[in-house]
């Protein structure tokens, strides 16, 4: 009987440890398939820059001024036509825009957009992986990327479903 009760321990031990082994690799499986925080993308080019106020359709997800940034693979691929390659990275920078002595200017930061491109990994999406950072903070707030983000973008499909075009 103590025998048996030892081996039920161990047992039960052995299957804690292999829980914990694949539920530790679930997860790093997991996270790899997260779009990365852009780091530096302030330095990237910026491509555009708009400020949506209210009465606009899309005034609720994203009133304020928002820039659009792209990395250097993202901006080849935006000037040339030619397919976006793994690593290019688009980024919606979206601030409060606050009125002062007659103009717009920036308030806090609201949140930023990320598109990251990895046709195997985003396949569902695009091959664009979609991730929201909130305000100044690494907290992503997209739980369902296909009805959050995608599900717009979807109509651009013939322009890879991207919106914005580079200008001189
Ligand atoms: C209701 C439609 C809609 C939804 C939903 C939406 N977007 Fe966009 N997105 C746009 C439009 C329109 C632009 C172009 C804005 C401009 O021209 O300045 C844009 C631009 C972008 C860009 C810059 C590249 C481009 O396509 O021009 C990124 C990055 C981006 N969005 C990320 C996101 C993320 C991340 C989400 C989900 C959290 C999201 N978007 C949800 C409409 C949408």
């Amino acid at each position: 009987m103590k025998k048996n009760g030892r081996l039920y321990t161990v047992l039960a031990v052995t299957v804690g440890v292999i829980f914990a082994i694949t539920g530790s690799a679930y997860s790093e499986g997991h996270s790899k398939d997260l779009v990365k925080y852009p780091e530096e993308y302030r330095k990237w080019a910026h491509i555009k820059s708009m400020v949506i106020q209210q009465g606009h359709a899309l005034y609720d997800s994203f009133g304020g001024i928002h820039h659009i940034y792209a990395n250097d693979k993202a901006l080849k691929a935006m000037k040339s036509g030619k397919p976006y390659p793994d690593g290019a990275v688009l980024i919606f920078d979206l601030l409060d825009a606050k009125s002062e002595n007659n103009a717009v200017v920036e308030g806090s930061r609201k949140v930023l957009g990320v598109m990251e491109k990895d046709a195997k990994k985003f396949s569902k999406t695009g091959g664009w992986g979609f991730e929201g950072f909130k305000g100044d903070s690494r907290e992503r707030v997209v739980t369902d990327p296909v009805t959050a983000c995608f599900n717009c973008h979807e109509a651009q499909k013939n322009s890879a479903y991207v919106f914005s075009q580079y200008r001189q």
